[in-house]
Formats: structure tokens, sequence, C-alpha cells
């Protein structure tokens, strides 16, 4: 019973270091990525416990957000890291990273229930999201908590080409995509709890 419980311990040890790897694998690659996707993985994870998810979904959850843009590290550094408003075809290969994120984390057997809620974290509820364009609840509920949780921080972040939005301004946002890009349900959870999303996202 001891040596199990070790062995489950040592398995989970490793299991995390891998993913710690993972994520230290893009940030060299995109310095923005660093707090972005830290940040995203503990909005997610406190809005997943206060739904009442737990066990392996919430840990799910947790892992996805922080591997959410791992598919990032298949896309050009001059595309990642551009300044200006991207082309086209540079927009293109931006909007391969969850397929890539996707196929990276698939290869493994453990991963595959990760894999598929960072495949889908840019769908959107009306079914103009990408890769796939699914709608509604045929997005996994944990893509859906990583998109908000996304969006929220990157409104609320400085980029290069944008000043980053008030707290305030970017709640306004989130509101009026309700149903249109987010979960209806989810924002209004999200409006009703705002204080803890508030303290996350003031304290970078
Ligand atoms: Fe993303
Ligand atoms: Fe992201």
């Amino acid at each position: 019973m001891l040596r199990k419980l070790l062995f489950s311990f040592r398995e989970k040890e490793i299991y995390h270091s891998i993913i710690e790897s993972l994520v230290a694998a893009l940030e060299a690659k995109d310095h923005y990525t660093k707090g972005h996707s830290e940040r995203v993985a503990i909005m997610s994870y406190e809005l997943s416990k206060r739904l009442g998810i737990k066990g392996s979904e919430l840990e799910s959850i947790h892992i996805a957000a922080h591997l959410h843009d791992i598919g990032k590290i298949g896309v050009p550094d001059k595309v990642l890291n551009k300044t200006g408003k991207l082309l086209v075809h540079e927009w293109e290969y931006m909007k391969m990273h969850p397929q890539t994120g996707f196929d990276i984390l698939s290869k493994s057997k453990k991963l595959e229930h990760i894999s598929k809620i960072v495949l889908y974290h840019h769908e959107r509820w009306d079914g103009k999201g990408y890769p796939t364009g699914i709608a509604d609840f045929n997005i996994p509920l944990g893509s859906r908590i990583i998109s908000i949780c996304d969006s929220i921080d990157a409104m609320t972040s400085n980029r290069p080409y944008r000043e980053a939005m008030s707290f305030e301004i970017c709640m306004k946002e989130i509101i009026i995509n309700k149903g249109i890009m987010f979960d209806p349900v989810l924002v209004e959870y999200v409006e009703e709890n705002l204080d803890f999303m508030r303290d996350i996202i003031e304290f970078k």
C-alpha cells in the first residue's frame, strides 16, 4: 500500500515537472506568455473551484490553463514577437496554435483530456471561433472557462501595439460578449464574483 502510494506520489511529481518543462520551453520563446499562462491558470482554477468542479476535472482544467498556448512553440518567432498588426498569412500561423498544442499534448495518453481542452480554447459560444467552429455546449467546459480567463488577462495586459485596458472596461467587453463569444452562464457567474478576478489581475 505504502509502496503504491509512494509510487503514485512520485508519478505525480514527474507529471508536474514535465508540465513545468513544457511551459518553460514556451516561455523561453515568448516572454509575454510567462506571466500570462500563470495568471490564466490561477483564474481558471479559482473560477472552476467556485463553480463546484473538483478532483481530476479541476486538476485537468488547471493544467490545461497552464499549457493552453503551448502550441505557440510552432509559430515563427517573427510572427510571435511582431509589434504591429499581423498580416493575413501571419494570422493564419497564429491561429494554428490550438491544433499544434493538441498535437503535442495528445502524444501522451495521460494528457488526452487536457489536449482536448487546449484544442478548443479559442472556440466561441456562437461557433465563430477556431480551429473547428464548434459552438455552445459542444465546447468542453474547461475550454469555455479558459477562454474567458484568457481574454480577461489579454485585455488587461500591456502589449507592444496597445495599452492595457482597465479591469472595469475589460469586464464591460466580456459582458457585451455574453452568449456571443462566451458561455452566458459562466459570464454571469464571473459578474457576480468579480473580486477574485480583480485581485488576480491587479496583482500583476
Ligand atoms: Fe491561445
Ligand atoms: Fe492565451
